[in-house]
């Protein structure tokens, strides 16, 4: 009987080494089992019709997409948009599904289920292993049975063929639209535009508003065109641009820069709602740091200075609205932003 080797390892310990008897054979694959479809041509034409029909799934949600974004109207309200996202969501999700599920059928009741080893070989590929690349997706092809199974090649290229249009379609009807990015430069604030609580749109008054108070506000809507007044189209846009967040502050702890000191009125400071970093409203107010947090990605701007970013991913501050009041004592704008609103990308192309 041979007595195993031991030897000393750098640690102290003891180590054996192994022996013959220690190792095992190569216990290789299982035994391949036909599936039901390998068997019975009767199961095999039914998996092949229910692949189709997955796929044909596929293509009606692909329509579907697009009947649904050319014909469902978008009337300007906030449940129509809701409408038509659930509905364009809805069909979008039926036509990923379809591919989805109609490719894990067909893989696991018609392709080859054989498992294949594939030895280890040398990193650089030679030339006799791309042609066995080659053939190997050659067997593969005619292995998915696609070549002799017309009705679901067909089934499977229009899926993926008509696929693409989901999302080319509306790309292509949005680039033939309205691509004017100059219209982000400029909100519905003018000079003497009153500031109105949101939702209720109701002008606010300078002597209404407390230290330490934050209000929601837009543009009053007597003050601007009629064509982009609640309930119009045109506002969900020009809402979304528009829409500030206002706060009174002790005016002892509001660092103003020079340029800006009558960009304020008694301490009440106006600044964009949208984060300058990817466009989320930035609405959480804390009114013992005055800190005003963005919930998307936690960028953090400081009211009490300019609304700099303390904190996070966003690059430059929020944009100030300058206000003042009018001879009734309503909070109006000085201008227009002096600056893009929203992320930075549209800075970069002044
Ligand atoms: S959108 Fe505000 S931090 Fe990202």
């Amino acid at each position: 009987m041979n007595t195993p080797d031991v030897t000393t390892h750098e640690t102290g310990r003891e180590v054996t080494a192994a022996t013959p008897a220690d190792t095992f054979a190569d216990p290789g694959l299982p035994d391949h089992k036909d599936r039901l479809a390998d068997k019975d041509p009767k199961a095999s034409r039914r998996a092949e019709l229910q692949t189709v029909i997955l796929f044909a799934i596929s293509v009606i949600g692909t329509i579907s997409m697009m009947i649904v974004f050319f014909t469902v109207p978008l009337d300007g309200t906030t449940a129509g948009v809701r409408t038509q996202n659930l509905a364009l969501g809805l069909c979008l999700g039926f036509a990923l599904l379809g591919i989805g599920l109609g490719a894990v059928h067909w893989a696991k009741t018609l392709m080859s289920d054989h498992e294949v080893v594939e030895e280890r070989h040398n990193v650089a590929t030679e030339p006799e292993d791309r042609e066995q690349a080659v053939a190997a997706l050659a067997a593969g092809v005619k292995d998915s049975g696609i070549a002799r199974r017309g009705i679901l090649k067909g089934a499977v290229v229009s899926a993926l063929a008509l696929f693409p249009l989901a999302i080319a379609v509306p790309l292509v009807a949005e680039v033939g639209g309205d691509w004017n990015i100059g219209k982000f430069r400029h909100t519905l604030w003018r000079r003497g535009t009153r500031l109105a609580t949101d939702p209720t749109g109701r002008p606010i008054k300078a002597s209404d508003v407390t230290i330490g108070s934050a209000y929601h506000v837009i543009p009053y809507q007597e003050d601007i065109p009629e064509d982009v007044r609640p309930g119009t189209h045109g506002w969900i846009d020009e809402k979304a641009k528009a829409i500030v967040l206002m706060v009174r502050l002790d005016p002892a702890v509001l660092k103003e820069a020079e340029d800006r000191k009558d960009w304020s009125h008694d301490g009440i400071v106006a600044y964009s709602k949208i984060c300058t970093h990817v466009g989320c409203p930035v609405a959480l107010y804390e009114q013992q740091t005055h800190h005003l947090l963005c919930p998307c990605h936690q960028s953090t701007f400081d009211v009490a200075d300019g609304a700099k970013v303390v904190f996070g991913p966003a690059k430059r501050p929020l944009p100030q609205l300058p206000i003042t009041v009018d001879d009734e004592g309503y909070l109006v704008a000085q201008s227009d932003f002096l600056e893009p609103v929203g992320p930075s990308f549209w800075e970069r192309l002044k």
